[in-house]
């Protein structure tokens, strides 16, 4: 049950160690940062696709599930990381991107010949509408249809994203097979489990029903808000889907080295999960991204967090999640102070956390000038006011990782492929390792305290969720008290403890009846 204990870090491979003067992270990059994450103390890396790839959307365009693109190195690149990682007790989970390939990928290249071409059906074809235009409404994540005529053949071919990420047709039992086939080469090779990018996507009606208008959609908004999406997510046949995935993972466990499943869904709680129920170990919860960084209050953190512990039966393991290379980042959203008790808050509640590199640092979302903005989804919907998912453009919360003061902070000897936040000469690994108060120094010491059996394990139970305080309870053991307000608060406790932590760093000392919490500040007492 290895995945229940450990902490899940985000590597997004572009952005964090360039090893061969491209100003591109790679594979080679990684491996040498490996004795950082491993003094960092998380236990699971998850690298983002290194996959072969025409990059137009950064490797989540495969045009080879059984091959590492040029720019991040090679197999064998892959096989050293992984052997090296695993050498110092790191689990690896790799992405695995099912739900549309790379236009250039053999398959589509194929399907796409003629209609009666035997991969046609692996994909997505459908004849014009009515009055010849699209089959249906549907809207791409990335702004305009989801569908795009081939002059070719006269059909549209549906893409979720964009117009070079045909989405696969996964009614199609021999398409099922060869991504089977794609998880067992990984597996084979040692991966030790899947992130799967938008498993909630997979199945679409099988009717190709338009989906009903959204009434809060406005002109501006990103065209896939315009509707409720009835029919292109959370079919009832993905859950048989992602069922078959589970049992490729259990060919290849063996008790206490279980091959996982991640799961990429957003869902609103009561239908994530049932993501459980069909095999998925850890189905991401970003509740606290789309609904609590926006509302950062002690009453509607405590309202997610019970929310969330009241839909789990005693087999589903939770799970959180603060940023990720697709949202703005934590830093950004809350400001470096509560950032930090964003921080205790993760790594103290009950579940596997995961973590997005750079966010140890309290690295802000990166300033793009116009003429540098790389993310398609940006590029598509630039003249759109920003809101909602996807809409805003994704490479802000993309760039360089700063390791130190030498030129290009450490990450390449060259101009990197995204500007440097333009703070990297004073935030950065090395000056944060030297400052014993930095928020560095603060997810050391709380990844190195959620190995407590009582924090690691204990149930949880709200204590107090107002008055600008958000208190909770982990077993008997622990009470954490995080203070939303920039004003000293004061808490009375259930018994007399003791602070272990607090988001200061400069505090470790025994409390009575009442605990005082200075501006900003979090601790977690042990209760003796
Ligand atoms: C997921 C990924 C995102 C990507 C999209 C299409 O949402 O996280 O980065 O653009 O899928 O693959
Ligand atoms: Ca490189």
């Amino acid at each position: 049950m290895w995945w229940k204990h450990t902490v899940i870090y985000q590597v997004y491979p572009r952005s964090f160690q360039d090893s061969n003067a491209d100003g591109i992270g790679d594979l080679e990059g990684i491996r040498q940062r490996l004795p950082y994450l491993k003094d960092l103390g998380v236990g699971t890396l998850w690298l983002s696709p290194f996959y072969k790839s025409p990059m137009k959307d950064f490797g989540y365009d495969v045009a080879d599930y059984c091959d590492v693109d040029p720019v991040f190195g090679t197999l064998e690149d892959f096989d050293r990381l992984l052997k090296e990682a695993h050498g110092l007790g790191l689990r690896v989970l790799i992405d695995l991107v099912p739900n549309h390939t790379s236009d250039q990928h053999p398959w589509f290249l194929e399907s796409r010949t003629s209609r009666d071409n035997p991969k046609r059906n692996w994909y997505i074809w459908k004849d014009p509408g009515p009055e010849g235009g699209p089959p249906n409404n549907w809207q791409s994540f990335f702004g305009g249809p989801a569908w795009t005529l081939d002059q070719r053949t006269g059909q549209y071919y549906l893409h979720l994203f964009l117009p070079e990420q045909p989405d696969l047709n996964w009614q199609n039992p021999e398409v099922r097979e060869a991504i089977h086939e794609a998880m067992r080469f990984w597996l084979r090779r040692g991966v030790d489990g899947f992130r799967v990018d938008v498993l909630w996507l997979l199945a679409k009606d099988p009717l190709f029903r338009d989906e009903p208008g959204n009434p809060e959609w406005r002109p501006g908004h990103p065209d896939r808000l315009r509707h409720q999406h009835l029919f292109t997510e959370d079919q009832p046949e993905t859950y048989a889907y992602v069922r078959e995935m589970r049992q490729v993972l259990d060919e290849f466990s063996e008790p206490g080295q279980e091959r996982v499943m991640v799961g990429e869904i957003y869902l609103p709680l009561h239908r994530l999960v049932r993501y459980y129920r069909a095999g998925c170990h850890l189905p991401f919860n970003f509740s606290l991204i789309t609904e609590g960084l926006p509302d950062w209050r002690p009453e509607n953190i405590a309202r997610i967090v019970e929310a969330y512990e009241s839909l789990l039966t005693p087999w589903d393991w939770p799970n959180w999640v603060l940023g990720n290379h697709d949202q703005p980042r934590l830093a950004s959203r809350l400001g470096e102070a509560q950032a930090r008790v964003a921080a205790m808050l993760l790594f103290t509640l009950r579940g596997t956390p995961t973590w997005y590199y750079g966010d140890e640092l309290a690295l802000p979302n990166g300033e793009i000038p116009p003429d540098r903005i790389q993310d398609p989804a940006a590029l598509r919907q630039k003249d759109r006011t920003p809101a909602g998912y996807h809409s805003l453009g994704r490479d802000p919360e993309r760039t360089p990782m700063p390791w130190d003061a030498s030129p290009y902070a450490g990450f390449s000897t060259v101009e990197p492929w995204l500007p440097l936040n333009p703070d990297w000469p004073v935030r950065n690994v090395a000056v944060q390792e030297r400052d014993p108060q930095s928020i560095l120094q603060l997810v050391k010491r709380l990844i190195a305290l959620r190995q407590e059996p009582g924090l690691l394990l204990g149930p949880y139970r709200t204590y107090r969720a107002r008055g600008g305080i958000y208190a909770y309870l982990r077993g008997e053991g622990f009470l954490v008290a995080l203070n939303f307000t920039d004003r000293e608060r004061a808490l009375e406790l259930p018994q007399k403890g003791r602070v272990v932590l607090s988001t200061h760093l400069d505090r470790e000392e025994a409390v009575g009846e009442t605990l005082r919490l200075r501006p900003d500040e979090g601790v977690v007492v042990r209760l003796s």
